[in-house]
């Protein structure tokens, strides 16, 4: 009897093994990288000593520089553009660059700077640079950010490929993190849409579709894409044609919500974000270790807790954090720890732009109706 052949079931095994080894090996290298976690954290701290400086008094003349960490999708610009900025004279305003790579440090006297950019940016900054934020509840920020994301994304797909950029505008896809997250969602709508219809869920616009519409007024309508035209009541033969609502976060046409929370890219980009950009180690730090932190918080408990009290402390040197739910309170509130004279001045775009009465000033208005 010559040697045993390999049957089918001892190969199905040796893969398993192999498998199972590699699995081994790589939670060994999981489990002496996550011991290393505490050690790092603590050369981290050490690395980076530097926290928000205490707001000063204006009455001592000093020109001290406000930098707004903006978080995305936490209503950062309303609260930036229509109260923050108003509040701030056109020569103080530090010159637009919305991330790092756009920023012009060299603006004498600047002392109003906002950007998505994440902690890491105030070792760049003034000694006494105070800081100020908006959070959101984490939940509420991932879906706008998906809502947006589909929104600009899809808009993108549709767009010419030779679309001219407005000069000195700083378009949304050109900012982190939506410089990731725009193309992702424009690349997954250009796919589907090349894609043959493969279900009856997803059949090309026919001339007797029919959609229903509820008007953001509350009216009901009727609308045939197909036609543009729009009708109150269909006739029975219509109706027959009357396609099923579009589920926002669950159709043919874009990567679905549970898709997209799941997928690596939110996890890197939005997952904790806000945690992350409070600690200064997103994926656009300027901090060498901020992906050895990233890391560290995600497979080693004690550190993720350590990360965490560290982010709770530092914002509690800011000179304000606002929330997003209570808008119109945190505008109230941040008027009085920033010392704004909510009766006082409203500076528009240009020195003679100068309006009184600054709260409620007009553009605050339009912005939070
Ligand atoms: C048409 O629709 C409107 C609004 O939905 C309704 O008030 C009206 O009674 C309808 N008319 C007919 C003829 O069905
Ligand atoms: C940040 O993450 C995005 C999405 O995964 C990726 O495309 C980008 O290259 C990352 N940036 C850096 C600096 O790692």
């Amino acid at each position: 009897m010559g040697a045993r052949p390999w049957t089918r079931q001892s190969l199905q095994h040796a893969a398993l093994f192999i498998v199972a080894a590699a699995l081994l090996v790589n939670q060994n290298a999981a489990a002496e990288e996550a011991s290393s976690c505490p050690a790092l954290l603590q050369a981290h701290k050490e690395k980076h000593p530097k926290e928000a400086a205490p707001l000063k008094s204006t009455e001592d003349g000093q020109q001290q520089m406000l930098y707004f960490l903006h978080v995305p999708r936490t209503a950062g610009r309303t609260f930036h553009g229509c109260f923050l900025k108003l509040g701030t004279q056109p020569h103080k305003r530090c010159p637009k660059g919305y991330d790092h790579l756009r920023m012009d440090m060299s603006a004498p006297g600047c002392a109003m700077l906002s950007t998505h950019d994440d902690f890491s940016i105030v070792s760049l900054l003034p000694s006494d640079v105070a800081v100020l934020t908006h959070l959101r509840d984490p939940v509420d920020r991932v879906l706008s950010a998906y809502e947006f994301a589909v929104e600009v994304g899809s808009r993108h797909a549709s767009r010419p490929a030779n679309v001219r950029k407005a000069a000195n505008k700083i378009a949304t896809d050109e900012v982190w993190p939506w410089s990731s997250l725009v193309p992702f969602i424009a690349e997954d709508v250009k796919r589907r849409r090349a894609a043959p219809a493969t279900s009856a869920s997803s059949p090309p616009i026919q001339p007797h579709h029919w959609v229903h519409v509820t008007h953001p007024d509350g009216s009901q309508y009727y609308y045939n894409k197909y036609k543009d035209i729009s009708k109150w009541n269909l006739t029975a033969e219509e109706q027959q044609h009357l396609l099923p609502p579009l589920n926002p976060y669950e159709n043919d046409l874009v990567i679905s919500l549970k898709e997209f929370v799941e997928h690596p890219i939110a996890q890197e980009l939005l997952h904790n974000g806000q945690v992350f950009q409070v600690l200064g180690i997103t994926n656009y730090s300027h901090w060498d270790d901020a992906s050895t932190m990233r890391r560290c918080f995600w497979q080693d408990a004690h550190t993720h807790e350590e990360l965490s009290k560290l982010a709770q402390a530092r914002i509690s040197r800011f000179s304000h954090v606002g929330t997003t739910d209570k808008l119109a309170e945190s505008v109230t509130s941040a008027a009085v720890s920033l010392n704004l004279a909510v009766d006082g001045a409203a500076w528009g775009q240009r020195p003679q732009d100068l309006q009184t009465n600054f709260f409620p000033s007009p553009h605050l208005y339009r912005c939070l109706v």
